[in-house]
């Protein structure tokens, strides 16, 4: 078991049950924060992500230079006119991949050097993804054995183009951000489509992004003019719950601001393979990124069973573990494949789950890239293992509630990364 600071009991449900509107989505706000930090002028934004995560980002700018004023989800960001300060410190990215790896990217053409740390579990994951593409346009990257702590030393940066060689909207965007300040114009193909709030931010700050097929461009020397924008609530946040009233025949859930950015949505589609019909109102788009009411029905007979690979393996790879935490409930199960970067996430991802899965007492087959988890099984109550990481806490709090008996989810505190509200929206909305 790993270190656990705060445990949960979750007891099972009888339904869900209400209308949620979630907090302001991870990526999106990690962006505006990167983003408005180094802009020209004022960046406003409502709903902003609670979590911890996009508060290091935030974080990360104020340290670097940018006057950063914070009332609750409400985010006033001055920025530092293009060039950022000194940082008098090492700029800490907490538990954020998504920080470091984008951060380091608009740091890739900034004079000086900058430092960036992490927790323990952040100084576990790849990094050397992110040192190539800007050592190839000129910047200089110190890893420790291809790990955090990593030093930059900027520099006047040549384009690229860059083709990724795993789906990372991470990398792809950190591309983008140094391509701001290259000589030339920068591309990054890609060959899954991953989320492209990067490129929407940029457009959003007023710079000039080019799409062709899978290939997307920016030429350098733009500059960034701050926004002023509502953040759509976060479509990885609402799985958990979309996943859980799925479970429940009965089950009545509306979720109002809800992200609707297609390369986000995929699992509307998982869902409505899996026999969970999803309809959407109010839809609007905002700063470019859609927004709408999703509200849910659940099937009368059961969840039917689905195959994650390929393309919709990368798309939905946040919500790959609370999928695997449900299949045990649907009628055929559910098998991933394609899916091997889980192993490289806050936790190894696709170990974690299937080691909650087995406590709980489902049969479940691990193999390196994905899992298989046979439907038709009931599951008991049991101790969950989160490792610390937020995604597995609240994937397990969800399998919790159709089991027999009640589950304990250690290091339940972790869900404060992405969603720290996520225990009492559940209990909000869980009939017991
Ligand atoms: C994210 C991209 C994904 C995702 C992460 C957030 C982003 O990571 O898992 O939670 O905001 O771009 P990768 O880029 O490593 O695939």
């Amino acid at each position: 078991m790993s270190q656990a600071t705060a445990t949960r009991v979750i007891a099972p449900a009888r339904n869900l049950l209400g209308s949620l509107r979630l907090p302001g989505d991870k990526s999106i706000s990690h962006r505006y924060a990167l983003l408005g930090g180094l802009a020209n002028g004022t960046t406003q934004l409502e709903n902003f992500s609670t979590g911890a995560d996009p508060a290091s980002s935030l974080g990360c700018v104020a340290a670097l230079g940018a006057r950063v004023e914070r009332d609750g989800a409400k985010v006033t960001i001055q920025g530092c006119g293009g060039q950022f300060h000194p940082a008098s410190a090492p700029l800490d990215c907490g538990n954020s991949g998504s920080t470091m790896r984008m951060l380091a990217g608009l740091l890739a053409s900034q004079r000086g050097a900058f430092t960036l740390i992490g927790d323990s579990s952040l100084t576990r994951r790849p990094m050397e993804r992110i040192r190539k593409p800007l050592e190839a346009m000129g910047a200089h990257i110190t890893l420790t054995q291809g790990h955090a702590p990593l030093t930059i030393e900027g520099a006047a940066l040549n384009a690229i183009d860059y083709t990724t060689p795993v789906p990372s909207a991470q990398v792809k965007t950190a591309v983008l951000f140094a391509g701001l300040n290259a000589d030339g114009t920068t591309s990054v193909t890609e060959s899954v489509r991953t989320r492209d709030h990067g490129e929407i931010a940029l457009e959003a700050f007023g710079v000039k992004v080019t799409r062709n097929h899978d290939t997307v461009s920016i030429s350098g020397g733009q500059s960034l003019q701050g926004v002023d924008t509502v953040i759509p609530g976060d479509m990885s946040s609402a799985a958990f719950f979309l996943c859980a009233a799925a479970l429940f025949p009965d089950s009545g859930l509306l979720l109002d601001n809800l992200g609707l950015n297609p390369t986000r949505a995929t699992l509307l589609d998982v869902l409505a393979t899996l026999g969970a019909k999803t309809s959407v109102l109010n839809l609007e788009q905002r700063s470019g990124e859609l927004a709408g009411t999703v509200q849910l029905v659940a099937p009368k007979d059961g969840l039917g069973g689905a195959t994650i690979s390929g393309a919709l393996a990368a798309q939905l790879i946040d919500e790959l573990p609370v999928l695997a935490a449900i299949a045990p409930y649907t009628r055929h199960g559910i098998r991933i494949r394609d899916a091997k970067e889980l192993r490289v996430k806050e936790s190894d991802r696709i170990a974690l789950v299937a080691e909650n899965l087995r406590q709980m007492g489902a049969e479940v087959t691990e193999v390196e890239d994905g899992l298989d988890v046979p439907g038709g099984q009931a599951l008991h109550g049991a101790e969950i293992d989160s490792g610390g990481d937020h995604r597995i806490a609240m994937a397990f709090s969800v399998a919790a509630l159709r089991a027999d008996g009640e589950s304990t989810i250690h290091g339940a505190e972790s869900a404060d990364i992405s969603f720290p509200e996520f225990f009492s929206l559940l209990d909000q909305v869980a009939v017991r």
